[in-house]
């Protein structure tokens, strides 16, 4: 098989790029490793930022996100058992956000690819890659026991921080990173949200996060310890201690709990999202702590960029549009990282439980929260407002 640009992943980056290549008339082709139910059902974050809905409803991709989407104009905050709306939308100048499961999202984009006539080969086992400066760049993976071969002008490693782009282009252990010491452990439960808006608690036994799916369906979070397994969280446990951080003016009766997950919190940052004719997309160039949902996020920034990048070089002839893509990527998954941070800081508990940490943390909440200048700047980083 041969192709211009071999697209290694069938998550939502490899997807999504798939298809703006196709409408430039660039041809690609992805290889998934997975299988397609497998995909279809990893459980990610679900927040998508202006600036995402923003260029999926551009490029026409927002039919069904428009219409199940469920519309985030504000925030609760809780700490020192109070509750404060923030007004998202107000404080970042017209800006909002949009609960929708990244598993929505992938299923959209793949029924968008078959419409014409387009898959990605999943099942490609033992995907390899040729040396970055190859020429073309020979990729082999093994499928239904055959030895295959796709041959390839580029490649566009969208296989996230496991697969081999991250270490071909970065080689093992290069780029920065770092892990938190706590983790999340994650809930999926046919419970009605305690607010048609998330709601993100601080408090001093720890963090948590009430999220949707639906108007039956919460996805909900409490920050644990680090290598903490969620054979460690009853049900019992789990609901009676998201009711003791939210507080007692917080009510809900806990469903049927469908799901469960550990969520490790780390970030990362490759040194390099660009070596030769290959580059890197998404979680294969970067990873952040889920606190600001910008992982999704920042993939969908990635690609619209990247599949941009491809067009100036094909078809202006600008030679440097990839390591320019790259550039400019690594900038924005450094303020990703930067604000990703940030809100992790300032709602998780710090593990020691040391008094004198919490009163700084509840004393740095209590000033943002009374400051107009410091509220409107977080908003505008939450809702992607800059990227827009
Ligand atoms: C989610 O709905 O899974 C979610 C929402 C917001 C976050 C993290 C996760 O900050």
């Amino acid at each position: 098989m041969r192709t211009t640009v071999g697209i290694i992943g069938g998550g939502p980056s490899g997807l999504l790029l798939s298809l703006l290549l196709d409408r430039l008339g660039i041809d690609n082709q992805v290889l998934e490793h997975r299988s397609r139910a497998h995909v279809q059902r990893r459980v990610r974050a679900g927040q998508l930022d202006h600036a995402s809905v923003a260029f999926l409803r551009q490029s026409g991709l927002a039919g069904r996100l428009d219409r199940l989407g469920l519309p985030q104009r504000g925030m609760n905050l809780r700490w020192r058992d109070q509750t404060r709306r923030i007004d998202l939308e107000a404080l970042s100048g017209g800006h909002s956000c949009t609960v929708y499961g990244q598993s929505a999202l992938t299923c959209d984009l793949t029924n968008t690819l078959a419409a014409s006539g387009r898959s990605p080969v999943y099942g490609a086992e033992d995907i390899r890659l040729s040396d970055p400066e190859s020429e073309p760049h020979i990729i082999t993976y093994r499928k239904d026991g055959a030895e295959h071969r796709l041959e390839c002008r580029f490649v566009a490693g969208c296989d996230g921080a496991h697969g081999p782009a991250r270490r071909l282009v970065n080689g093992a252990g290069g780029g920065s990173s770092r892990r938190l010491p706590f983790s999340w452990v994650g809930v999926l439960s046919e419970t009605p949200p305690v607010s048609p808006e998330l709601t993100y608690a601080y408090h001093p036994r720890g963090f948590a996060l009430w999220s949707m799916r639906s108007d039956t369906v919460s996805r909900t979070y409490l920050q644990c310890g680090p290598d903490d397994q969620t054979g460690n969280w009853s049900d019992d446990r789990f609901w009676s201690e998201m009711q003791r951080r939210l507080g007692p003016d917080v009510s809900f009766s806990p469903g049927k709990v469908t799901e469960r997950l550990m969520v490790r919190m780390q970030g990362y940052v490759a040194d390099r999202m660009q070596l030769g004719n290959v580059v890197l997309a998404g979680d294969a160039g970067h990873t952040v702590p889920p606190s600001a949902a910008k992982g999704l996020n920042l993939a969908i920034a990635d690609i619209r960029a990247l599949s941009e990048s491809f067009r100036k070089l094909l078809f202006e002839g600008r030679q440097n549009a990839l390591a320019e893509y790259a550039q400019k990527a690594l900038k924005r998954a450094w303020a990703g990282q930067a604000f990703s941070w940030q809100m992790t800081d300032l709602l998780h508990a710090p593990p020691s439980g040391d008094p004198f940490e919490n009163r700084l943390k509840l004393t740095r909440l209590d000033t943002l929260l009374a400051s107009p200048e410091q509220l409107r700047l977080f908003c505008r980083d939450y809702t992607g407002a800059e990227a827009a």
